[in-house]
Formats: structure tokens, sequence, C-alpha cells
């Protein structure tokens, strides 16, 4: 819970508006090493997180923390390059801070990336997996707290979390463009440890594909807001319980960055049709 929320947000809001040129439609949230999709916009403003008012500020080395504006495919778009986690010792609520406030701007449509842990026995690394729905294990909420009626009901339904609409867009682009692309549930943890093999067998338990540390309060939050969803996770390890390898963080940093380019590709087909 933020004291005084929806002060912050309203000063957060006209910092940024005295600084870009027009309203934002498309927020995208550039996860771990897929900060390549930042090179292809266009860029008007860049805003280090430091900068904005009551913003938070990343902590994680190789989460450059800046707000981009700009244009991809033809729609305007403002992009976060880093995100916060949960695990660096923010609450929900602070990590999705910068959500509200990218939905305040005018954005209707967020897009979010992720690297993820594959526990589906189909998957591979460097596969490419659309969210199609979660489960938040990460012990906080994003929504807990009184609620503000402003920004959104107190009991928000996640029937829809992921747009459906949007999935079944997204499917199309993928078949024309020729991306392989899964579809699975994401499970959050709350990290930064990677699993246990009893952990990984777990969440495939409990009906997950992929896990990992993000994602989910940001898609908490976009809902209680009304935006549309789509996610995408980049599957950078994949974990067999009965035969655990372990997965390092450098091989998940080094496969993000190499699947990176494909999941750029089909954002920029998804983004010229919306
Ligand atoms: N577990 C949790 N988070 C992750 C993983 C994983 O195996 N890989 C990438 N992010």
């Amino acid at each position: 819970m933020i004291e005084d929320l929806g002060r912050k947000l309203a000063e957060a809001e006209q910092y940024l508006r005295e600084r870009i040129p027009a309203s934002p439609e498309v927020g995208i949230v550039l996860g771990s090493g897929l900060g390549g999709l930042a090179e292809d916009i266009e860029k008007e403003v860049e805003i280090p997180y430091w900068d904005i008012p009551h913003f938070p500020v990343s902590t994680v080395k190789g989460h450059r923390g800046k707000l981009i504006f700009g244009t991809l495919s033809g729609k305007r778009v403002m992009a976060m390059q880093g995100r916060f986690h949960y695990y660096e010792g923010y609450s929900a609520a602070e990590v999705t801070f910068p959500i509200r406030v990218m939905r305040l701007l005018g954005v209707s449509v967020l897009i979010v990336s992720n690297a993820a842990g594959g526990v589906n026995p189909h998957f591979r690394p460097g596969d490419l997996m659309m969210i199609v729905d979660h489960i938040n294990l990460i012990p906080d909420n994003p929504l807990r707290g009184p609620n503000d009626d402003t920004l959104g009901p107190r009991f928000p339904s996640m029937h829809n979390a992921y747009d459906r609409g949007l999935r079944d867009l997204a499917i199309e682009v993928a078949r024309k463009k020729g991306v392989f692309l899964r579809q699975g549930v994401y499970v959050a943890l709350p990290g930064p440890n990677l699993e246990t093999p009893a952990e990984y067998l777990f969440v495939r338990t409990i009906g997950g594909d992929a896990v990992g540390m993000s994602t989910v309060p940001e898609v908490i939050v976009a809902n209680h807001m009304g935006m549309k969803v789509l996610g995408f996770s980049v599957i950078t390890n994949v974990a067999n319980p009965y035969q655990p390898e372990p997965a390092t963080h450098e091989e998940v940093v080094a496969m993000a960055e190499r699947a990176g380019g494909e999941l750029a590709r089909l954002v920029k087909g998804i983004l010229e049709l919306l």
C-alpha cells in the first residue's frame, strides 16, 4: 500500500505530461534481456526513473531504468526499460506504480515481457510463450489496502487478464511471420533464488508452464485500471524435476537476449495491426 497514492500518481503524471509531445497509446514493459526492442522505437523523449517524482529506482545490474516515449510500428508507445521486482525489496504496490502512471497518461494496451523457466516438458530453452493466464504466488498484492475507486474496482475480475482478442491477434501475427509461439500459464514466485527441483515440480503440478519472479503484479494493476494486457515469456531454461540441471543467472540473461529478437519481431507485427 502506498500512502497518498492518488496525489503521488498525479505528481508523476504531471511531471511526465510536461515533457512528452503526446499521449501514449501502448505501454511496453521490457523484461530481462529483452531491451533490444528499445532500439527499434523512434524515440522522442527518454526520462530516467530517478528524475520522476515517486518512481522507485531499480537496483539490479543490467536493468537500466528509464522511460522511453516515441513511436513503434506507427503507434505511440511508452516503454519501461528496466522494471522493478518484489525481490528487490519493493512492495507489489511500489513495483506497479509506473503501470498506474501509464494508464493515467492514456495507455490502454499493455505489453509485458519476462524471462521465465519452463516446466512444461515440451518446452525448450529459447522458446517464446504467450501468457494465457497466471497464478500469483508472490506473497503480496498491489491492490492490498484501501481501494481508490477512482482508479478501479475493489474486486476486479481476472477472468480475461490476458486479453483474448489481443491473444488471437498475436497468434495470427506469429503464424504470418513464422514465429513459433507457445502458450501457457505463468506462475510468479517471489524469488530471488531459482527454484529447487521440488519447487519446479510443484509449479508444474499446480498447472504452470513457466515460472518467474515478475509480471503478475503489473498485470493485476493493469486489469484493475481497465487496460488490455498481452504478455510474453522467453523460456530461458527448462527444469526437469527428475533430472535437474542447475540454471544460472548468466544463462538466463544470455538466452533472453538471443530469443529477444524473435519477440521484438512479433511485437512490432502486433502493433501494426492494433
Ligand atoms: N525460475 C524463476 N525465474 C526465472 C527462471 C527460473 O527458472 N528462469 C528465468 N527466470
